[in-house]
């Protein structure tokens, strides 16, 4: 472990450069001067001091989209093609700095290496690859309305875009953001989490090479409250907010939409239902509930944190799941044996420990973990938890803890867990594990949550919509429904009649 640690950074030089922030095409010094800072999860070492936007400082990032916008550099004076090859571009260029970026992603995130390596990066690539591709197929559609006139649609970008996001996957929500939004000719304003900034900053400078035009892409580093996200979420010259994160940050977006009408869409928490009947293959099911809750610790918000299990085979499940939990490599991010790191911060690490008090508190049965390892002292750690005896109106299966949680409900029969999965105010996604086909689709139709997964977990593809129901937000992102995020329908009526 100390030998990784000690290991030559790749972007050992790259950390030691001012973190200003990307305004019309420049890096530019924040007007108050002020930077904030930013630890690695896995030492609790500082990792960089970036700058933190002020109102002015939003207002210039805004002017700039605007300007970008109105003028038409983009969206106008470039071809479809050539916007698209900007996108291409930035893809083959992070895909040439991936290694960099995947250990840049682990130190600020904490995430584990291998995951940085292979989920992170590449998925990152691919959604931009995904929506280049896109670029090329926007499409409006005649109408035989009436035959006095010729009618037709055009799909417009819809203008300055705001997009705030989230810590857990902090390049690949830029990528989700970012892809549809540019292949549509938006300019754009992205406002990072300020716990894990810099690999938006890097992906900044490569988009930079890739040839996007000045004031395109513009990058906002700040914090939420009362600071730099709360000034691009009120801004009266953005059209549109893409976010990601909590639910009650995702109301006081909708709130400070008001004003103006902004678009918003948003994705926001999940509390999944993880359904395993009698019948499925239980060994594959133990695997599904681990990656289900454990993959980037439990920081996902689609993360299968309600485990259902039916009665006769809850025994055999509990003995399997804990004999592999009980062996999961804990440790720094950039150990390559690591399978979960730590925490993002010491808010998120105190905010889990508090649920494991709440949820002993409540009556549910501590199986694992519950505390930070007796290993890592150092570093916001939590080992893999596991609740039992868990019932689905505790707080622990209600509330978004956003850790490695997992609570257990056991359930007898098909009647019983349609109740019990649904009564939830998220409904981002679910999955279920059974070998009868009809079961199957059945719950896919009955669950409310925007993603079903049978016999799997956490698969994703950038042309497979993702969004959510209930208080998990709306809008879907991924796919071509992105794109409806993203443009503006305008009819248009040519008298052609005698
Ligand atoms: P958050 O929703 O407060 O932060 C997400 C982003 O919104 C960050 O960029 C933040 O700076 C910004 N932000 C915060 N307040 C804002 C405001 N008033 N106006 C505009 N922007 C604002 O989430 P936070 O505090 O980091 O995490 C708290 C909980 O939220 C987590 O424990 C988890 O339950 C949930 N969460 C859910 C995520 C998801 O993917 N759905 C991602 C991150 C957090
Ligand atoms: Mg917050």
């Amino acid at each position: 472990m100390a030998v990784m640690q000690e290991k030559e950074l790749l972007c050992k030089e790259w950390l030691k450069k001012p973190k200003k922030l990307l305004i019309n095409g420049k890096w530019v010094e924040p007007k108050s001067g002020k930077y904030f800072k930013v630890y690695n999860p896995a030492t609790e070492e500082l990792l960089a001091e970036v700058a933190e936007a002020g109102k002015e400082d939003v207002d210039m990032a805004v002017k700039a989209a605007r300007q970008a916008f109105e003028d038409g550099r983009f969206h106008r004076k470039m071809t479809a093609a050539q916007r698209a090859r900007c996108l291409y571009k930035l893809a083959d260029l992070i895909e040439q700095h991936a290694d960099e970026l995947a250990e840049l992603e682990t130190l600020d995130n904490g995430k584990p290496i291998n995951e940085s390596k292979y989920v992170d990066v590449p998925a990152t690539v691919e959604t931009f690859r995904y929506y280049a591709g896109w670029t090329t197929k926007l499409e409006g559609e005649t109408i035989n309305a009436n035959n006095n006139f010729f009618t037709y649609t055009l799909r417009e970008p819809i203008g300055v875009v705001g997009q705030i996001i989230p810590w857990n996957f902090p390049m690949l929500m830029m990528a989700w953001k970012w892809g549809p939004a540019l292949a549509c000719g938006n300019s754009v304003v992205l406002k990072p989490a300020e716990q894990t900034p810099l690999s938006a900053l890097r992906i900044g400078e490569l988009a930079l090479e890739a040839g996007f035009p000045e004031g395109v892409i513009n990058i906002v580093t700040g914090l939420g409250p009362d600071s730099t996200g709360e000034f691009l979420a009120n801004h009266d010259d953005v059209d549109k907010i893409a976010f990601t994160g909590e639910d009650k940050t995702g109301q006081k977006i909708v709130q400070a939409s008001i004003k103006t009408l902004k678009r918003v869409s948003l994705e926001l928490g999940g509390k999944a239902p993880n359904i395993v009947f009698a019948d499925a293959d239980i060994d594959a099911a133990v695997k599904g509930a681990i990656t289900g809750i454990f993959f980037n610790q439990g920081q996902v918000c689609c993360a299968g944190s309600r485990l259902f299990l039916e009665k006769p085979i809850h025994d055999e499940f509990m003995s399997k799941l804990l004999d592999r939990v009980g062996k999961m490599r804990q440790g720094s991010g950039l150990d390559e044996t690591t399978q979960i790191g730590p925490q993002v911060s010491k808010e998120q690490q105190e905010r889990i420990l508090s649920y494991v008090d709440i949820a002993q508190k409540e009556g549910a049965t501590l199986a694992c973990g519950g505390v930070q390892p007796e290993e890592h002292k150092k570093g916001y750690f939590v080992k893999p938890t596991i609740f039992t005896n868990v019932k689905n109106d505790m707080r622990i299966a209600q509330e978004e803890v956003f850790g490695p949680v997992l609570a257990v409900i056991p359930f007898e029969g098909l009647d019983d867990v349609s109740e019990q999965a649904n009564k939830v105010r998220f409904g981002l996604s679910g999955a279920v594990w059974t070998r009868d086909v009809k079961k199957a689709h059945k719950f896919a139709s009955h669950i409310k949550a925007g993603t079903i997964w049978v016999n799997c977990y956490n698969v994703f593809d950038p042309a497979v919509p993702f969004g959510g129901y209930k208080m998990s937000g709306y809008g879907r992102e991924l796919g071509k429904h992105s794109i409806e995020l993203y443009s503006n329908i305008k009819s248009v009526w040519v008298n052609i009649g005698d």
